[in-house]
């Protein structure tokens, strides 16, 4: 466990002085923080969003907004906290104006989301929106990769991890309750999927 933390201790050092990113002068000319993640170190459930938004970045925490505080909700519904789960985003540097991150900016924020989940080794990933899912589905080369999120949405998919077996469940983005309210319980029954690997 405390090697686990040192590992993630190193991540954090790593990112905080990245100054290759195409981020990192945004980051510092707003007195931005990186948002590492935040939870377990020993989570079965890890939460995969795309970036931090404009409160992440001040905050230096994942989904601490309006999104974040759906996600605390969708969490509770299915009788979990943040502290049992761990949460992080593909990029760890805020995109200007929330834009799509640029493929350059994803392979180089890759290899520390990598070495995240084979920290914590999860047996359950649950990507938070399209651009997640796509991630990740394409990661592990799972064969469903390419499909809409609207057809993949709460499915249990197969994937083979470093240390073993894993399931990816996507998921729609908790954002997506805030601006179409019809969705939310859509989302709430996607998000019961993951109640059988609560523990
Ligand atoms: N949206 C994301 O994808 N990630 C965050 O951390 C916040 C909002």
């Amino acid at each position: 466990m405390a090697d686990r933390m040192e590992q993630m201790r190193q991540i954090k050092d790593e990112i905080l002085h990245l100054e290759t990113s195409p981020l990192y002068a945004y980051r510092t000319e707003n007195n931005y923080y990186p948002v590492i993640g935040e939870g377990s170190h020993s989570a079965n459930i890890m939460f995969i969003g795309e970036a931090p938004g404009k409160n992440e970045a001040q905050q230096g925490r994942p989904f601490c907004g309006a999104s974040g505080r759906v996600l605390d909700q969708l969490l509770e519904s299915i009788g979990l906290q943040r502290a049992d789960v761990y949460i992080t985003n593909v990029v760890k540097d805020r995109p200007p104006e929330n834009r799509d991150p640029t493929p350059e900016e994803i392979a180089l924020y890759t290899p520390f989301l990598v070495r995240q989940i084979n920290i914590i080794q999860p047996r359950v990933i649950a990507t938070l929106g399209r651009f997640a899912m796509d991630f990740v589905l394409d990661l592990f080369d799972i064969p469903e990769k390419g499909g809409k999120i609207s057809k993949m949405r709460g499915q249990v998919l197969d994937a083979q991890a470093e240390y073993g077996a894993i399931h990816v469940v996507p998921l729609y983005h908790p954002a997506v309750a805030l601006y179409n309210q019809s969705q939310r319980k859509t989302i709430e029954e996607d998000f019961a999927v993951l109640k059988e690997f609560v523990t």
